[in-house]
C-alpha cells in the first residue's frame, strides 16, 4: 500500500520506516528540513535500536522516501498524523496546534476514500472535531493511537501487543478499520488483538494507558518514601507483591520516577481534559502521582547532600546518566538531568556522562559539565550519583574499578540498579531509593 507519514519525530520517523520495512511505499513529510535530509541520507536524527537499518533498507528498497513538501502525500491511501503534542507554554493541557496544522495542510490533497490515521495522543473529543473537516473530502478519519516504547519503538511498531482503532460509525468505519488491518498485515496475521472502537474510547485507551503506567510507578515510590521512614526495603517489597499476578512485578521499579516524553505531559494534559469536561475529581490522584514523582528527584540530591555529609557545595559529582531512560538519546523530561542541574545549582560540580545523550543533555543545559567517557567522569568524583540504568553502570561497572578512580567512597543509585552489599563491602556508602 501506499502511505503517508506526517511528522517526522520519535513517532512519525520509526512509523515510516516500520511501515516500508513490512513492505509498504512510504513517504514522510516534515516541516523540518534538516530532519528530513538527515532521514533522507539514511541518518536517524536520534538513537533508537535498529532505526538506522531499517531506515536504511527502506531508502535502498525505494519504497521509503522523505520530504518536506506536503503534496508528495498524492496518491497514498492512508495518512498518519503523528506529530507531536507537547504541553501548552504556562499551562498543563496538551498544544494541539502541530495536530491542527498537519491536519488542515493535508486536506488540499486528500482523495475521497482516502483514510486519515490520527496516532499522535490527543485530548479525548479532538478526532471528532477533525473529522468535522477530514469527512467533507470524501476522506475517513480513524484514531490508531501508539504505544511504542522507546529504546524498543521498531518492535513495538512492527509486533505490538495491541491495535485500538477507533472509527465514525456507519459503513465507511468497518471498511477504514478493514484497511488498517491490510496497513498492519504481519501483526494482524500472528493474532495481534485488534480492537475496533468508537473515537473517545480509542483517544482514552492511549492516556488510560499511560495514566496506569504512571500512576504505578509512583505507588512504589510513594510506598518508597514510608519504607524510608520505616527502615523497609522497597525493592523486596515490590519483588514480594510483584509475585501476585493480578499486580506483577513491572513498572515497580521505584527510584528517581518516570519522565520523558509522554508519561508527565500526558497525565497533565489527561487531568487538564477531564476538568474540560467537569470531570476533574476523577482523576484528581493524576497531581498526586505527578507531585509523588517530582519529590523523588529532590529525594535523590537530599542523598547525595546526606552522604557528602551535609553540603555538595565544591564537590565534584560524578552524575552517570542524561536520558530519561536507558536505550535512549532522549532528554525531555528528563529526571536524570534534572538531578544533575538541582546539584549544579547547589553549588557542585556536577560532571555527567551518559551513553548516547550527550548531545541532546549539553543543548538543554550547557552549564554542566559533560564527559563521553565514563571513567573519565568518575576520576576524581566526592560522590557518584546512578540516575540511567544503562548497562555500562548497573552491569559493566564494578566497585573495585571505581575505587581506583574516584576520590570519595559514596554512592547514590537513584534507579535502584546496583548490588549494595557488593558496593558496601568495597568500602562504599550505599544510599538507594527507599532501601534501607
Ligand atoms: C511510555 C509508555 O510506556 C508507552 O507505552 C507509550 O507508548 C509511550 O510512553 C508514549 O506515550 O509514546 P516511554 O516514554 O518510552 O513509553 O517510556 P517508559 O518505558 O514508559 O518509561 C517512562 C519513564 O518511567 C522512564 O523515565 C523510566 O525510567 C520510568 N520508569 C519506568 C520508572 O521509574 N520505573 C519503572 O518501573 C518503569
Amino acid at each position: 500500500m501506499r502511505l503517508s507519514v506526517i511528522g517526522c519525530g520519535y513517532l512519525g520517523a520509526v512509523h515510516a520506516a516500520a511501515m516500508a520495512s513490512i513492505g509498504h511505499d512510504v513517504v514522510g513529510i516534515d516541516v523540518d528540513a534538516e530532519k528530513v535530509g538527515s532521514l533522507s541520507r539514511g541518518e536517524a536524527p536520534f538513537f533508537e535500536p535498529q532505526l538506522q537499518e531499517i531506515l536504511q533498507a527502506g531508502l535502498e528498497s525505494g519504497r521509503l522516501s522523505f520530504s518536506t513538501d506536503m503534496s508528495s502525500v498524492r496518491g497514498a491511501a492512508v495518512h498518519f498524523i503523528g506529530v507531536g503534542t507537547p504541553q501548552q507554554a504556562g499551562g498543563y493541557a496538551a498544544d494541539l496546534r502541530y495536530v491542527d496544522g498537519a491536519v488542515s495542510e493535508l486536506l488540499p490533497y486528500l482523495q475521497p476514500g482516502d483514510i486519515v490515521a490520527g496516532k499522535s495522543t490527543v485530548p479525548v473529543g479532538t478526532a471528532a472535531r477533525l473529522a468535522e473537516l477530514v469527512t467533507p473530502t470524501g476522506a475517513t478519519l480513524v484514531w490508531n493511537p501508539e504505544f511504542l516504547r522507546e529504546g524498543w519503538a521498531v518492535q513495538d511498531t512492527i509486533d505490538p501487543d495491541r491495535l485500538v482503532t477507533g472509527v465514525p460509525s456507519g459503513p465507511e468505519g468497518a471498511v477504514a478499520a478493514d484497511v488498517l488491518r491490510k496497513v498492519y498485515h504481519p501483526a494482524v496475521a500472528k493474532g495481534t488483538p485488534f480492537i475496533v472502537t468508537d473515537y473517545a474510547t480509542a483517544e482514552l485507551v492511549k492516556v488510560a494507558a499511560n495514566a496506569f503506567l504512571a500512576t504505578k510507578i509512583s505507588f512504589i515510590n510513594a510506598m518508597a518514601e514510608i519504607s524510608e521512614t520505616v527502615g523497609a526495603d522497597v525493592t523486596q517489597l515490590a519483588d514480594a507483591i510483584g509475585h501476585d499476578p493480578r499486580i506483577g512485578r513491572r513498572f515497580l521499579g521505584a527510584g528517581i520516577g518516570f519522565g520523558g516524553g509522554c508519561l508527565p505531559k500526558d497525565i497533565r494534559a489527561f487531568a487538564a481534559r477531564a476538568e474540560e469536561l467537569g470531570r476533574r475529581e476523577s482523576v484528581n490522584f493524576l497531581r498526586e502521582v505527578d507531585a509523588i514523582n517530582l519529590r523523588r528527584r529532590e529525594r535523590a540530591v537530599q542523598l547525595v547532600v546526606e552522604g557528602l555529609g551535609g553540603a555538595v557545595y565544591g564537590k565534584r559529582i560524578a552524575v552517570l546518566g542524561a536520558a530519561f531512560k536507558p536505550h535512549s538519546d532522549d532528554v525531555r523530561d528528563s529526571p536524570a538531568l534534572d538531578v544533575a542541574v538541582r546539584l549544579h545549582g547547589l553549588g557542585a560540580e556536577v560532571v555527567v556522562t551518559d551513553p548516547e545523550a550527550l548531545h541532546n543533555a549539553r543543548a538543554l543545559h550547557p552549564q554542566l559539565t559533560y564527559f563521553e567517557d565514563r571513567d573519565e567522569a568518575l576520576r576524581g568524583s566526592d560522590a557518584v550519583v546512578v540516575v540511567t540504568e544503562w548497562d555500562q553502570y548497573r552491569r559493566e561497572m564494578s566497585p573495585a574499578e571505581v575505587s581506583d578512580l574516584a576520590s570519595g567512597r559514596v554512592i547514590v543509585d537513584g534507579r535502584n540498579c546496583l548490588d549494595p552489599s557488593a558496593w558496601r563491602s568495597a568500602g562504599w556508602t550505599y544510599l538507594g531509593m527507599g532501601r534501607p
